[in-house]
Order: C-alpha cells, then structure tokens, then sequence
C-alpha cells in the first residue's frame, strides 16, 4: 500500500482513540489535521514543492500531540522523533525522510521554513483555522472563557495574529478571505 495512505489510516486512528481517551474529546483528525492535510496540497502545486513530503508531513506534523507526549510546546520536538521511528519501520527513504522530519520541526512558524515544503506546513498549519471557523469559536468560549459580547474582538486578534504568521506569498492570495472572515463572521 501506499505510504501516504498507510500513514493517513495510522493518524485517523490515533485521532480516534484519542477522542474517545482524553478528557476534551477532541477530534484531531476532522477538526484539524485534514484541512492542513488538504490545504498543504493546495500549496505544494502552486508552490511546485513535492508533493509526498508535504503529504506525509502534514499528516505527522502534530503526532506528538495526538500521542500525547510531552508537552504542546515541544511537541514539534517530539513529533520529529516519533515520525522518524514510524517512517523507519516503513523503510522509508532516509534522504526522503529527512525532510519531511525538517517539514515537522519547522511547522510552528513560516518564519522558521527553509524549505518549500516547510514553508507549505507552516502555512497549511495556519489556514487550516481559516477552513474551520467554528472550531475558533469553540476554542474561544470553551478554553478561553470568552462570551458573546468578547469573543468577536478576540477572535479579531486571533486570526489577524494568524494572517500575519502566513509567509508573504501566501499571504498575499488570502487577504481577501481574510478581510471577508473579519466583515461576514465578525462584524469588522
Ligand atoms: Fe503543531
Ligand atoms: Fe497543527
């Protein structure tokens, strides 16, 4: 079978028991990793980076977090080192495997992407809450104990922060969506 879609079963499944185990029931997979998944695709074509890498990296990017271990700020730390265990079982190609393990490192920020591929992680990472505007809601009122009459300007600043994360490229071709997320959703 194909790599990407063994690798696409394995974290489907780790979402799976991770929503049924943890106490917040989050569903990685439906709220999170697809839309970076879909959205790193969409990326590599326009940005002619390689497809297969990007694919298995969005896909391992937060492996850590959906397996739990360590902490959310090392989690790209952690991530690197149980994506390298999991594409060596598959023998994996290790120049291959080196940068999709750069692509996980790299992922909190498109300032911190050396790379094409990264570049498209670190972006993807981000317009994945552009495609999923009521999972920012959901975070708003339930972890940050915002009500109706704070959470518009704090979801203003939550994804203005986001916008500006976005490398200049990428920037550039959603500023529209942007402005229309802060008119149409949030009075702005
Ligand atoms: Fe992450
Ligand atoms: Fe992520």
């Amino acid at each position: 079978m194909d790599i990407i879609l063994i690798i696409k079963e394995y974290i489907k499944k780790l979402s799976e028991n991770y929503k049924n185990e943890s106490t917040d029931h989050y569903d990685f997979w439906n709220e999170h990793i697809k839309y970076v998944y879909i959205e790193s695709i969409k990326l590599a074509k326009k940005y002619n980076a390689d497809i297969e890498i990007v694919s298995l990296a969005a896909l391992l990017h937060d492996v850590a977090l959906i397996k739990k271990v360590g902490t959310k700020k090392e989690h790209h730390i952690n991530g690197k080192i149980i994506a390298d265990e999991i594409l060596t079982n598959y023998n994996y190609p290790k120049q291959k495997k080196e940068k999709v393990l750069n692509c996980i490192m790299n992922h909190r920020s498109s300032k911190n992407a050396t790379t094409k591929e990264e570049l498209c992680i670190a972006d993807a990472d981000i317009l994945s809450h552009f495609d999923n505007i009521p999972m920012q809601f959901d975070l708003a009122f339930n972890k940050f104990n915002k009500n109706l009459y704070n959470v518009r300007e704090f979801l203003l600043d939550w994804f203005e922060k986001d916008y500006n994360d976005l490398s200049d490229e990428t920037k550039q071709e959603f500023k529209t969506r942007y402005q229309e997320i802060c008119k149409i959703v949030l009075g702005k």
